[in-house]
């Protein structure tokens, strides 16, 4: 079949406070309950007279449905499970109920085929999140379970379209179907993680999208690849990127923007063209990700087109007194790391990976989502220091919080807001600063799924 492919494996390599006791849900406006069912389906995302691909996903669609709310609402989900095998949601992002966070076996039980588990959750922020399958996510988010969760505000700044962008890169084989030898591979797994060779944004290869003549538009962009680090170029426009990981960042006009696994950017833009190119450019050879075009039968924007007005991003506190853990991350292919503890062990690195698909260590022992790795005082400041000794670069994810990130390395370019995921380049060092004002068990992971799953992520305990 005809189908432009990415340059794989080696291509990525390594060249390369709201109140904060326990939260009152009746401070919240009740929104309606969503049904979300996840389960096997058959649906085209291999393009025109391709075959049909069997994916598993959330209410039949690719992505899920979207999920959109005001700042303030609850969130209430009935997830039933209707694979084979267990899964959970996670609320990305979200700074959620520790029990609602969905962690299998840290905060809830797997929900088991056939089950059903309610989500309920206050959204105390606005911005651009995503939910997705935490259960062998490495294998679940491949197939399809994810979908986007958008939080408007009152204050948000008008716009004549608000268009989410869901980006994925999927490993297919010559049939069109989920390549399945890939997936556990060892060598993906110690290396970039599980690349895919086929781009779609929401479900579709290079949809196009109808705006009005001159529309001011928010797109608001999600990298939902299990590994690969997209550079999404848009055209030659001139954006103003407002938002990075559903928060608030200073004003700066871009074309261009690196995302992570798991990522977000929400750009403006005005369309002063008639058609706007998206394409994805971290190969060198840009991709045709989608277009936007002016559809004259849409009329005209009445929108007067004044600067963005964005309030300004939170404010890094005094770090006189903080709670310093140091974080080294090791091993992968082309690592130094020999060996490492694994369940109370010290073992090779040779037979973690055969014995145990184990790759990946934190300062010398082999991360587990049921290992605490630190204790945190509810609300003391906490610098996660991460310094990245392995050859590959990693999307470190904290759940519950978001972060600001600091480096003494003057080449970092350092983000002006907070996130909730950081892409760690090689033999970078970093500061992840945050508040611990949300009690719980929470788990700071490699995004890179197959990252995760062999051992890159540990628990911290917030109490
Ligand atoms: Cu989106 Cu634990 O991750
Ligand atoms: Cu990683």
């Amino acid at each position: 079949m005809e189908r432009r492919y990415f340059l794989t494996l080696a291509a990525a390599g390594a060249s390369s406070a709201l109140a904060l006791t326990p939260l009152s849900l009746s401070a919240f406006v009740s929104a309606r309950q969503t049904q979300i069912t996840a389960g096997k389906t058959r649906l085209n995302i291999a393009g025109d007279g391709q075959p049909d691909t069997d994916l598993w996903l959330y209410n039949q669609s690719c992505p899920g449905p979207m999920l959109r709310y005001r700042k303030g609402d609850i969130l209430r989900a009935a997830v039933r499970n209707n694979l084979d095998v267990p899964t959970t949601i996670h609320w990305h992002g979200i700074r959620n109920l520790n029990e609602m966070d969905g962690v299998p076996d840290l905060t809830q039980a797997p929900i088991e085929p056939g089950e059903t588990f309610d989500y309920e959750f206050p959204l105390k922020d606005s911005g651009t999140y995503w939910y997705h399958a935490h259960n062998m996510g490495w294998e679940q988010v491949a197939r399809g379970l994810y979908g986007p969760l958008v939080i408007d505000d009152d204050d948000d700044p008008p716009v004549d379209h608000d268009i989410c962008l869901m980006i994925d890169d999927w490993r297919l084989d010559n049939d069109g179907q989920i390549h399945q030898a890939s997936l556990g591979s060892l060598h993906d797994w110690s290396h970039a993680g599980r690349l895919g060779n086929w781009l779609t944004i929401n479900g579709l290869s290079a949809p196009s999208f109808q705006v009005k003549q001159k529309a001011r538009i928010r797109l608001r962009m999600i990298n939902a690849a299990n590994a690969r680090v997209m550079t999404m170029q848009l055209d030659d426009a001139q954006a103003t990127l407002v938002a990075l990981d559903g928060a608030v960042c200073q004003p700066e006009q871009i074309n261009k923007i690196v995302l992570a696994p798991a990522q977000r950017a929400d750009v403006i833009l005005d369309m002063d063209r008639g058609t706007l190119k998206l394409s994805e450019v971290s190969t060198g050879e840009p991709y045709p990700a989608g277009t936007i075009n002016v559809d004259p039968a849409l009329g005209v924007s009445s929108l007067t087109k004044a600067a963005v007005n964005l309030p300004a991003p939170p404010k890094l506190p005094s770090l006189k007194k903080v709670r310093r853990i140091p974080i080294h991350m090791q091993g992968g292919a082309m690592g130094n790391l020999q060996s490492a503890l694994f369940e109370g062990k010290e073992k090779s690195l040779r037979e973690l990976a055969q014995q145990h698909k184990k790759l990946w260590a934190f300062n010398g022992a082999v991360g587990d989502y049921r290992e605490i790795m630190a204790e945190i005082e509810l609300n003391s400041l906490v610098s996660i220091d991460v310094y990245n000794d392995t050859a590959w670069p990693h999307a470190m994810h904290l759940h519950g919080h978001h972060f600001w990130v600091l480096s003494d390395d003057p080449t970092v370019a350092l983000p002006s807001g907070q996130r909730d995921t950081w892409l760690m380049q090689p033999q970078q060092r970093i500061s992840l600063v945050f508040r611990a004002d949300n009690p719980g068990l929470w788990l700071f992971h490699c995004h890179m799924l197959e990252h995760a799953a062999a051992g890159m992520g540990v628990v911290l305990s917030i109490n």
